[in-house]
């Protein structure tokens, strides 16, 4: 009767990809999956889609958090109880795992159980039996398909003695693991057009157009909150924008600052333009002599178009001198962490700043760079 949330993984990353098959293999059967990944990156999509497209979708799919949820409680909603078994059940009550029958349990952050309630998943498991709380015996048995989801390391709790290994290979038959938004940037683009228009539909207002630089500033950003910190971002600006387009300045600050603020970043555009410019050498100096971020002293004024592409060109070219056109190591130094080689490379290229590095091999490759030449004709 309810019309169902349409649930869709949208990407056209390998990752993606490679996750839309997993998932229909995973669907064909009934093996234990542990979908794993960083907070909001779409762990709950995936379960749902994979009930969906299972033989069990015209059955119940139960959603259960284990998080912050006390034992009692826990086991109560799982298994249901008996009439007096505790104040306040004033009737047998059946639990989530005999609602699911033939369907699919979700256990969600099942990393945050408690040992104890772990033994009682882990018998649940092995006979499949249901006992409510204050019965003294199995009540019935169900036939579920067990789904679970952690943004933790398992194998780390395991070591420290907080999740058991045997109810780890347990439910560890089939394991789907999804990267962070920023390992798969080129989803970016189709998610903000997916949830720009969502949500202009959701809230009934007219979708409004990125602007290309702030499509650069969203790739950029490293989403520590993952698919769901764009999807309330979009949501934001999709209310604010009211259909027009959205230029880099509208964007959240936390968003647009990759690096430590700048005083550069909120400069107006052009208000520095014609005093800036060996600002090429300047900058690249700032980055390799006091190993300054290229976030933080590059991109800002090259998004507020401080820098021309001849100054981000020339940039790179002093940096590739230096490191006989190898550009992870350029990486490096221009002071950035090694996961940010491919964020990098793609902002360069976007800006057709990428030079050949064939242009700067020379005979005997330096893996030690020299950072004292940073002023080069
Ligand atoms: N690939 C995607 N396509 C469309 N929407 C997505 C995608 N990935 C995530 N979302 C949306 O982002 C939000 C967060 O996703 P989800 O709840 O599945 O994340 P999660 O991994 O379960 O997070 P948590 O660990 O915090 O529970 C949801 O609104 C979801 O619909
Ligand atoms: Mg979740």
């Amino acid at each position: 009767m309810s019309a169902r949330p349409e649930v869709r993984l949208v990407g056209c990353s390998e990752a993606i990809r490679s996750i839309e098959t997993d998932i229909e293999c995973a669907a064909r059967s009934d093996a234990k999956v542990l979908i794993t990944g960083e907070t909001g990156v779409g762990k709950e999509v995936v379960a749902r889609l994979l009930h969906q497209r299972s033989h069990r979708a015209s059955n119940p799919l139960v959603t259960v958090n284990c998080a912050g949820v006390p034992d009692s409680l826990l086991e109560s909603e799982l298994f249901g109880h008996t009439r007096g078994s505790f104040t306040g059940a004033y009737r047998d009550k059946a639990g989530l795992l005999e609602q699911a029958q033939n369907g699919t349990v979700f256990l969600d952050e099942v990393g945050e159980m408690s040992m104890r309630m772990q033994v009682v998943l882990l018998r649940f498991l092995e006979t499949g039996e249901i006992q409510r709380i204050g019965a003294d015996r199995s009540h019935t048995r169900v036939n579920v398909r067990l789904v679970t989801a952690t943004n933790r390391e398992l194998q780390t709790q395991i070591a420290s003695g907080a999740f058991r290994e045997d109810l780890y290979f347990r439910l560890n038959v089939i394991r789907l693991s999804l990267p962070p938004l920023r390992e798969r940037v080129e989803d970016i683009p189709l998610l903000v057009e997916y949830f720009l228009d969502t949500c202009s539909r959701q809230h009934r207002v007219s979708t409004p157009r990125v602007a290309p630089a702030a499509m650069d500033v969203l790739m950029l950003h490293a989403w520590p909150g993952n698919v769901r910190e764009l999807k309330n971002v979009i949501e934001r600006l999709v209310l604010k924008a009211n259909g027009q387009v959205i230029s880099p300045s509208e964007l959240p600050a936390d968003v647009r600052r990759l690096g430590p603020p700048s005083s550069a970043a909120e400069a107006p555009a052009g208000a520095s333009a014609v005093q800036k410019r060996p600002v090429a050498e300047e900058l690249a100096t700032r980055m390799l002599e006091h190993r300054e971020s290229f976030w933080a002293v590059v991109y800002p004024e090259f998004m507020a178009r401080d820098l021309t592409r001849e100054d981000l060109r020339k940039i790179v070219q002093i940096g590739l001198e230096n490191t006989s056109g190898n550009y992870r190591l350029l990486t490096r130094l221009f002071g950035m962490p090694d996961e940010d080689y491919k964020r990098f490379l793609s902002f360069l290229r976007k800006h057709e700043c990428h030079l050949p590095f064939k242009n700067f091999r020379v005979a005997r490759v330096s893996t030690t760079p020299t950072r004292s030449t940073a002023a080069t004709s």
